[in-house]
């Protein structure tokens, strides 16, 4: 990469860390009611809500960005595609775990991917609420608030808790034969409400891996990088046809784990 591009790339980094943080004070306004009450509404199915807090955080993170690059182009969960006239992609999901985030539980962030010509370069996932930020540049190492942080070193599923989400854009089925295998190989899992949360803590070694058969771009963007620079294995997702527009399987694992997760999974490249 030239140094142009990277000098642009530290420099969007830069602004993404400010701009993540600012959010995140914006949407506790919401969360702790100093912003007034939130308005919640149900998406395809009552499960699947935005409030008005999704909304705003997402256009305040597009503003700000937008002001400083440009010619960047985004994709949000809110907002949708507007495509940029260069090759930064920013992949904004405003609040993920919405509802932990309206329903009084802490387990919910904002996560904000940068990618450049098909490959994930800038991560940024911030929990307000524990007020921890993490981050990754591609082939930089990944950090907690500035702290260097390491996927899990566990030899085998059943020496740790695996973090798991689930929707209902797949059917159950998709889900529980893994749980089964799971659990007879005296693994557990853990499901937080918050996808990009949960591969943020595996990529910290607090959890062994994250799985979830069909989860959205702006759900796992900055988590995928945050995985592979703290040195552990994910899935080749933006590798799977159309996936920034219908989403794909994701499986985020520790380096020992991860051929075993695959082989549960399916999920195998
Ligand atoms: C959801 C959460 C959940 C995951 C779903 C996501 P949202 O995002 O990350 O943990 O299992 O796949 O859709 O709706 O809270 O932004
Ligand atoms: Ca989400
Ligand atoms: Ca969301």
């Amino acid at each position: 990469m030239g140094d142009d591009i990277k000098l642009d790339l530290d420099a969007r980094f830069e602004h993404a860390r400010d701009v993540i943080r600012h959010a995140g004070e914006r949407a506790m306004e919401y969360f702790d009611g100093t912003a007034g009450d939130l308005e919640v509404e149900a998406k395809e199915n009552p499960l699947d809500m935005v409030s008005i807090a999704d909304k705003n955080v997402e256009a305040i993170i597009r503003d700000q960005i937008g002001d400083s690059f440009p010619e960047d182009g985004f994709l949000g969960e809110e907002m949708g595609i507007e495509k940029g006239d260069n090759d930064c992609l920013w992949v904004i999901d405003p609040i993920d775990g919405t509802a932990c985030f309206v329903n009084q539980m802490p387990s919910w962030c904002i996560s904000i991917g940068l990618v450049v010509k098909g490959k994930i370069e800038l991560a940024l996932i911030y929990q307000p609420v524990g007020d921890e930020l993490f981050t990754a540049k591609r082939g930089e190492g990944a950090f907690v608030n500035g702290e260097p942080i390491k996927a899990s070193d566990v030899k085998t599923v059943g020496d740790g808790p695996m973090g798991l989400g689930m929707s209902h854009r797949t059917t159950s089925d998709a889900i529980t034969p893994f749980i089964k295998d799971l659990l007879d190989r005296k693994g557990i899992f853990m499901r937080n409400g918050s996808g990009a949360l949960s591969m943020a803590y595996a990529a910290a070694g607090r959890l062994i891996g994250y799985y979830e058969p069909h989860i959205n771009p702006w759900d796992c963007m900055a988590g995928i990088l945050l995985m592979q620079e703290a040195g552990g294995w994910a899935n080749d997702y933006l590798g799977v046809p159309n996936a920034l527009e219908d989403g794909a399987p994701i499986l985020t694992a520790g380096p020992n784990v991860a051929e075993e997760l695959r082989c549960m999974t399916g999920v195998s490249k």
